[in-house]
């Protein structure tokens, strides 16, 4: 994972730096650190935690002044987050200093080689290999293009690089393999980033490197080269994002104002293939010959997007008939299945960064299946790799928990599922117009929920020293068990399992205790029953029962602890109601916990290791 920056220009790059590196340290917060090139000396500041901790030494007074450096927000792989193993990491005489997002896999072998020349090694990192291998190069010619690129052909694994060298003065280089780099373009200044939102504020014109492209920069200048050291002509990109949607806004966390724009994500993300009153898919290649071929349906994906394909399982079955099949992308990327050739790989990744997600696209492509890539970052790996894209509208995440990437996600699905449906001929015009409407009225649906949210918060409080919880459904209450019991664990470190109902009573049951919270969903009518008897097994175990249930069920009225009622909705797009209460409960117990909510512990929003 980790975030790294670039900077050259004429504005002191200390300060560049820091502010990009706090709109990247959603990607890690293990350390940060700073390097800095300034009259051919390069200086160093790095520590182990947060951004905060290095900034404030800065301002203390720790010396970095120059114009030209490179930054970096670390999640830690190889050897423990501490000040040593923190980057920048250099070369002996500092001849070559580099941040690293990524793996070096073959860095053992690489140290026992350098080792014979005599190289010795500070650190635990993976890093420090590559660095000193690109310093052995560099000795030999003093040309950093050769170096980089005879080290990036000897380097196993994926990364971004991100360098100084001492003799270049205002050059800062990078090169990527598999891990996102972007260079933005400003006038007199240059810059490199893990993503678009470290540099927002300083540019809109960005070119996105593609795999084994090295770049270089200089005072307003970025050039590019192939693995042979040929240069490359790329493409600037405008880049329209609203800078504003990144700051809080008023809220106390991300999380929570990205919770309140879930309607606008939906209704965006619908809007955006809903022309002339018809769902368009036609931008995507998804013509109706090809729809009506489709024979079977992989969704593939990680976390939160996988728990958004969970639904889309259920809601793409029961509308157009196509049997779908959900895999966990890190599963999926080692498994030998045999695959038809008709069939459509739906990949889910609101980063379009995951590396199982884009290992286990491109196994589907080997197997020579259709991709359709459902992402939310334009631009992103996953999007320029897949046959086609589905960019959800939910704009700049920031907060570690994901809420309206995966409300956008539910959206993108329901829409490849009424279009599937209807050209297939699985349901009707008068079907097809009432399930449209029915996603239209979801984002004031949305809103309704959150004007009614506060009775959760004081709920909430009962679960400050809470150590265990269930989530129950069936169908897609299960899914969306699956999602809600997440967040409550990511966010509040609450240990929590989700469980299809009906699974309860082989084992898990066993675990309540008087007092435990278990959630039950409560939105498929046919099934009220069942999960209702399922809840009520708990509650003879002494559990408390938390409902959330559509209005109008009649069921544990009387025996629920506590009932959270959402609107009325088709019943294949309950999920988009039913997580809200879900996602609002994860962030009170976390809040009451006094929790970062924002930047849970061990985690990153983008897992861009394997
Ligand atoms: C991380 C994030 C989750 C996300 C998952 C998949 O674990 O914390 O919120 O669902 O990665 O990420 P993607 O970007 O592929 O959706």
């Amino acid at each position: 994972m980790c975030g790294i920056l670039g900077y050259t220009g004429e504005r002191q790059a200390s300060d560049i730096l820091l502010s990009g590196l706090a709109k990247l340290e959603y990607r890690g917060y293990d350390s940060a650190g700073l390097a800095v090139l300034d009259n051919g000396n390069i200086k160093i500041a790095k520590n182990k935690g947060r951004l905060k901790i290095l900034e404030e030494r800065i301002k203390a007074g720790q010396e970095i002044s120059g114009t030209c450096g490179i930054g970096h927000t670390r999640w830690a792989t190889h050897g423990e987050p501490s000040d040593i193993n923190a980057h920048p990491l250099w070369s002996d005489d500092m001849s070559v200093v580099a941040v690293h997002n990524g793996i070096v896999e073959n860095y053992r072998e690489i140290k026992n080689m350098l080792a014979n020349y005599g190289y010795e090694f500070y650190s635990q990192t993976d890093t420090e290999a590559a660095v000193k291998l690109i310093d052995f190069y560099y000795k030999q010619e003093k040309n950093p293009l050769k170096a980089i690129t005879q080290a990036i052909k000897k380097i196993e694994g994926s990364y971004c690089f991100v360098l100084l060298f001492k003799d270049f003065p205002n050059e800062v280089w990078g090169a990527r393999k598999d891990l996102p780099l972007i260079a933005g373009q400003g006038k007199g200044e240059s810059f490199l980033a893990s993503d678009v939102s470290a540099i927002l504020q300083d540019t809109r014109q960005v070119y996105y490197l593609d795999n084994m492209e090295i770049v270089q920069l200089k005072k307003g200048l970025v050039r590019f080269f192939d693995t042979e050291g040929y240069a490359k002509h790329k493409e600037l990109s405008e880049v329209t994002w609203d800078a504003q949607a990144a700051e809080k806004g008023g809220f106390e966390h991300f999380m929570m104002k990205e919770i309140h724009e879930q309607a606008r994500a939906v209704k965006d993300t619908f809007g955006s293939v809903f022309h002339s009153n018809k769902i368009d898919l036609g931008e995507m290649g998804l013509t109706d010959e090809r729809i009506k071929a489709i024979s079977q349906i992989y969704i593939i994906a990680c976390g939160s997007a996988y728990h958004a394909g969970a639904v889309a399982q259920y809601v793409i079955e029961d509308l157009a008939k196509i049997p779908v099949r959900i895999e966990l992308a890190s599963e999926f990327r080692y498994r030998n299945m045999p695959m038809d050739k008709n069939a459509l790989a739906i990949i889910i990744s609101q980063s379009g960064e995951t590396a199982d997600t884009l290992a286990a696209m491109r196994r589907a492509k080997e197997n020579k299946i259709n991709t359709l890539a459902i992402v939310n970052v334009v631009g992103s790996t996953i999007a320029r790799e897949a046959d086609s894209v589905f960019y959800t509208m939910a704009g700049p995440e920031i907060a570690v928990a994901t809420t309206k990437a995966y409300s956008a996600q539910l959206i993108a699905s329901y829409v490849l599922a009424v279009k599937f449906a209807q050209v297939r001929g699985t349901i009707d015009e008068l079907q097809c117009e009432n399930l449209i409407s029915e996603i239209q009225k979801l984002p004031e649906k949305i809103d309704e929920i959150l004007d009614e949210k506060e009775p959760l918060e004081e709920i909430a409080q009962k679960f400050v020293n809470a150590r265990n919880a269930f989530y129950l459904g069936r169908n897609i209450d299960y899914a969306v068990a699956m999602e809600g019991s997440l967040k409550m664990k990511e966010i509040s470190y609450l240990h929590s399992e989700a469980c299809a109902a009906g699974e309860m009573k082989h084992g898990p049951i066993s675990l309540i205790e008087r007092g435990m919270l278990v959630a039950g969903i409560m939105t498929q009518k046919d099934l009220y029953q069942k999960i209702a008897s399922n809840m009520l097994e708990a509650k003879s175990r002494g559990a408390f029962l938390f409902v959330v249930s559509t209005r109008g069920c009649k069921y544990l009225k009387e025996e629920a602890d506590f009932i959270f009622n959402i609107p009325e909705t088709d019943e294949h797009f309950s999920a988009s109601l039913s997580v809200i209460p879900l996602q609002l409960m994860g962030y009170y117990v976390a809040v009451a916990r006094k929790l970062d909510v924002d930047k849970p512990r061990n985690l990153a929003k983008s897992v861009t290791v394997e």
